[in-house]
């Protein structure tokens, strides 16, 4: 019998695949704290742009690097929202934020290669990375630098294989926002060291204390390929459309490498990205208000309990310290003792164990409930409240 691919072989399943698992199969209710979904669904203009796109019969393959409608949207409000001119060439739509990044991945990794990599950090990062035949290598954000990337340590990271840094923000897990300053840091580190950047921003919409930066405003010579999605911004995430922004040099490949790895996103779907991004935004503003708001009753809940956690400047995730060692088997308990669901830390990488992520995107009586129950099953009563 041949063997499996390797590279395919060593992909880990994931931590939070399991506590959803375990979650659907439960006997009574959950409060479900654990999954990334947004809190809101998908707005009626968007799916009426997909009806009528059927209905027309538009669906047929579409150019392999999107609809030209669509990705003049998308230079467009890249222009406006990201404060980045650039030409709709530069732009490939793809199936979510997760092709965006194999795409730009496949664009600039050989094999062999590593690639810097947050942790805690969202784990299919990693997976995408395994898969491309390289290798990620875990970056800490460590609570004593408020879980943001420590520029210098990222430096003595850097070794002779390192081809890129992947960067965050707004964060999963930690709800980080990287400033200006940061960005500028990160970008100059690149620079001097020959790296590439992927900048993932698929939250880019959900901040709540000061704007989001894009990665590629501080880019000085074409290094920084950022991955968007329509996911979490428009309630989008089952009908999978994202776009890579490329730098010029490499958009011609990622078009090309699009068209051996997917031919096209679907036709109709893109149609509904184009409503997204021309039609009304009121769903994008209530989202983030209802986010924020469930953030401040969160945090005031915690207050109270003197229970460490990461302040949560965007996305929509509560990144809170737990009293175990083991959070993977602390989640199967919290879940099956007291019917709440999170994601436990160790899913997130080596830096995750300890810490536990918790979705603001969920009804704002589940969140309370779930703390509540959380705290009196064993959250850790630290001194330190911010983390
Ligand atoms: C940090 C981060 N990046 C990218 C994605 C990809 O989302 P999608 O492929 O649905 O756009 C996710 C989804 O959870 C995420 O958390």
């Amino acid at each position: 019998m041949p063997k499996p691919s390797p590279y395919a072989a060593q992909l880990a399943g994931s931590g939070i695949r399991a506590i959803m698992e375990r979650a659907r199969r439960a006997p009574g209710p959950v409060v479900s704290l654990h999954i990334g979904e947004p809190g809101f669904p998908t707005p009626p203009h968007v799916g009426d742009a997909i009806a009528e796109a059927q209905a027309r019969g538009e669906t047929g393959y579409a150019p392999s690097a999107g609809l030209p409608a669509l990705r003049d949207a998308i230079s467009a409000k890249l222009a406006s929202a990201n404060d980045l001119a650039l030409r709709s060439e530069r732009v490939v739509v793809t199936a979510g934020g997760t092709q965006a990044l194999h795409l730009g991945l496949t664009v600039v990794l050989r094999p062999g290669d590593d690639v810097l990599v947050p942790d805690p950090g969202w784990p299919n990062a990693g997976g995408i990375v395994r898969l491309l035949a390289a290798r990620p290598r875990g970056y800490p954000l460590r609570k004593a630098n408020g879980f943001l990337p420590d520029v210098d340590e990222l430096a003595r990271l850097v070794g002779p294989r390192t081809r890129a840094i992947l960067v965050n923000s707004p964060a999963n897990p930690v709800a980080t926002v990287l400033d200006g300053p940061l960005l500028e840091r990160l970008v100059r580190l690149a620079h001097e060291r020959d790296l590439w950047i992927l900048s993932d921003e698929c939250y880019e919409a959900f901040t709540f204390d000061g704007p989001h930066v894009s990665t590629a405003r501080a880019d000085p010579d074409g290094r920084v390929l950022t991955c968007f999605s329509f996911s979490k911004t428009h309630g989008m995430t089952g009908l999978r459309v994202g776009y890579l922004v490329l730098p010029e040099v490499l958009a011609p490949l990622a078009v090309r490498a699009q068209e051996a790895m997917l031919a096209c996103v679907g036709t109709p779907v893109q149609y509904g990205a184009l409503a997204a991004l021309t039609g009304p935004q009121d769903h994008v503003d209530r989202a983030r208000t209802a986010y924020l708001r469930r953030r401040d009753e969160a945090l005031e809940l915690l207050r109270a309990t003197a229970v460490p956690y990461a302040h949560p400047a965007g996305a929509y995730y509560l990144w809170l310290r737990v009293h175990t060692s083991d959070t993977t088997s602390f989640a199967v308990r919290l879940l099956d003792e007291q019917r709440v669901a999170v994601a436990p830390g160790r899913a997130f990488g080596d830096h995750g164990e300890g810490w536990v992520r918790l979705s603001l995107a969920a009804p704002a009586a589940d969140l309370v409930t779930g703390i509540e129950r959380l705290v009196a099953f064993g959250a850790e009563a630290g001194s330190s409240r911010h983390a």
